[in-house]
């Protein structure tokens, strides 16, 4: 098997990180986009997040995923193509690849082109008769999913971790919607939710003891320095994350513990004494909030796995 790259979208353009930064900043609530986190130490960060004891996201996950992958690998079926949204070290699919009967492509997509790249070639030294195709593309927005040389039976949709809970309502929605248009009508939709738990216990994950989710958080404001020239001194903020109850979802913020002014390149930007910045929202769902957001994206749930204390769920779906 040949490995095959597909680059449907350059890496993030200064430009476009200038605007997002700057739109996000001029709100009255100030914000800014999650996924300026993933720079090289961001990733890194994040992957000691995965590691904490407090975090028990990853962990439940990877133990559900092995513990029914068998079953897993019947629902999605013989010879399929798997699609992957948001791929990064493609670590965890490993064992999901090894199970699956048969498939005859993976398709992992990612923004980081580079890293990509190696993690394809590493894939497809691992897996010889399954045909690697990367794809360095925004899963957000458009993308072409290659064929692979040997047809597939079908298509399934795979997006593990709960990156779904990093989007609003609307555009959860209209991820899923398009998740359902690429897996196409006799495709599949295999995803990670977060569920609704205790309060303390989503406290303690996103506030963990070492401050880690700390490091992570404020990373984003050293990266806009670095790559954008702005002046954001990192001792003049704090991490904070907190419940939402209303929508069910820990937001996190950075939070200015001073009057100040900050420059990024020509504007300046005043913050309060306590004025937070919005930089995350991470959902947590109910299987009912859940199942009703797939049906308006025109997905039914066909099956779903969860642990005894009900913290995570694997979810199938299926087109209506
Ligand atoms: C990537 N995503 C699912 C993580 C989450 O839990 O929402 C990101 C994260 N933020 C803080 N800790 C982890």
């Amino acid at each position: 098997m040949t490995i095959t790259a597909t680059s449907t979208d350059a890496p993030v353009a200064r430009q476009t990180m200038l605007d997002d930064v700057i739109a996000g900043l001029s709100q009255s609530q100030k914000t800014l986009p999650s996924k300026y986190f993933y720079d090289a130490r961001g990733s890194k960060l994040f992957d000691d997040i995965c590691d904490l004891d407090e975090y028990y996201v990853t962990r439940v996950e990877s133990t559900l995923m092995s513990e029914h992958v068998g079953e897993i690998a019947s629902v999605v079926g013989q010879g399929v193509l798997l699609i992957e949204y948001g791929s990064g070290s493609s670590l965890k699919t490993r064992s999901l690849l090894k199970y699956l009967d048969q498939p005859v492509g993976y398709v992992p997509i990612d923004i980081s082109g580079d890293y990509l790249a190696q993690v394809g070639v590493d894939l497809q030294d691992e897996f010889p008769a399954i045909e690697i195709m990367t794809v360095t593309a925004d899963f957000t927005g458009t993308f072409e999913v290659p064929n692979p040389g040997t047809p597939e039976s079908r298509r399934i949709v795979y997006f593990p971790g709960s990156t779904i809970g990093n989007f609003k309502r609307e555009q959860a929605q209209s991820l899923l919607a398009g998740m359902a248009e690429v897996a196409g009508a006799d495709g599949g939709v295999l995803i990670g939710i977060d569920l609704d738990k205790d309060r303390d216990v989503l406290h303690a994950a996103y506030n963990d003891s070492r401050g880690v989710t700390a490091q992570f958080n404020l990373n984003i404001l050293q990266r806009i320095n670095r790559e954008l020239g702005a002046g954001f001194n990192l001792n003049n903020f704090r991490h904070e994350a907190i419940f939402n109850a209303d929508t069910s979802c820990i937001e996190m913020h950075l939070v200015s513990t001073r009057r100040q002014t900050v420059n990024v390149c020509k504007y300046s930007f005043e913050f309060e004494e306590n004025e937070m910045i919005l930089t995350e929202y991470s959902h947590k769902y109910t299987f009912g909030s859940f199942e009703i957001m797939a049906a308006e994206a025109g997905l039914n749930v066909k099956r779903s796995w969860t642990d005894p204390d009900n913290m995570f769920a694997v979810m199938y779906l299926e087109r209506v």
